[in-house]
């Protein structure tokens, strides 16, 4: 059996710094921690935290009935309600949004203030667009597909911003852009998706075109593993989708002579070498 490991699986940069800004604060805070949100889309992490006293939190009221409290912003970010709620309630943050995330924050703040309306290429119910949303000081739209471009509504010439969600799959958001540009606005795009997700699908997308079968590694939740799967099938229709070692059914990969692995943003490392090991110790 041949096992072909993505380089790129796993957490990037993003995820692993703001895993351990919790870690670290386990160590060194005598308050108590939340996470606005899980820190990252992975059942096992979350749950280890857990249990070493990390609460999650959902909800902007909550906020303020903590007391002593040190709430961690995850690599989504968040709307800047957050931090002023946070601000107001005397709970500390520690932000550990991606800086990547943040540009986008700094951008569609910058540019709405000085007249722009805000396009962002996403998916409207993801936390990082919410949070994106929440930055912006006018108008802005959320699309995804044509039908949400048809109903921007605004007059020729208009300043128009577009970014685009960290994870968005770079094809779509090109061919969305070149729609929008066909509307007439006056527009200023930057291409804001992440290089490790796009790195991430292109690695992955070329193992699985040379594989006999194709494991992807993720949260069930995360859009970006489901991305990382759909690629992943169009090339080799034998792709599984599993979230741990316990849901890979080794009696599907039993002629097969080449297999690769991948896996999403927020996968541990642990996880990706207990499937490995599983993989080859089994054929
Ligand atoms: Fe940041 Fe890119 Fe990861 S935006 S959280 S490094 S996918």
């Amino acid at each position: 059996m041949d096992i072909t490991i993505a380089k790129t699986a796993g957490f990037c940069f993003g995820v692993k710094r703001a895993v351990e800004k919790v870690y670290e604060q386990i160590e060194v805070s005598e308050k108590k921690i939340y996470t606005f949100g899980p820190i990252i889309h992975n059942e096992e992490v979350v749950k280890d935290l857990e249990e070493k006293g990390v609460s999650v939190i959902n909800e902007p009221d909550e906020i303020k009935n903590l007391k002593d409290a040190i709430l961690i912003i995850r690599s989504h970010g968040v709307s800047k309600e957050i931090y002023d709620i946070a601000e107001n309630s005397g709970v500390e943050i520690i932000d550990a949004t991606c800086p990547f995330v943040k540009r986008i924050h700094n951008i569609v703040s910058e540019e709405s203030k000085k007249g722009s309306t805000i396009v962002i290429i996403g998916n409207k119910a993801h936390p990082e667009v919410e949070g994106i949303v929440g930055w912006v000081d006018g108008k802005s739209y959320v699309v995804s597909n044509e039908e949400d471009i048809e109903a921007i509504d605004e007059k020729k010439d208009e300043k128009i911003c577009i970014v685009s969600q960290t994870t968005f799959n770079y094809n779509k958001f090109n061919k969305l852009v070149e729609i929008i540009s066909k509307k007439g606005y006056d527009i200023n795009c930057l291409n804001t998706i992440c290089n490790a997700t796009h790195e991430r699908q292109i690695e992955a997308k070329q193992i699985a075109s040379n594989v006999d079968a194709m494991i992807v590694i993720g949260g069930k939740s995360s859009s970006n593993t489901q991305k990382l799967y759909e690629i992943c099938k169009e090339q080799c229709d034998n792709t599984y989708y599993i979230q741990t070692v316990s849901d890979l059914d080794l009696c599907k990969l039993n002629s097969i002579k080449s297999i690769g692995i991948t896996a999403g943003a927020s996968t541990p490392k642990k996880i990706i070498e207990e499937v490995h090991t599983n993989v080859r110790n089994e054929f």
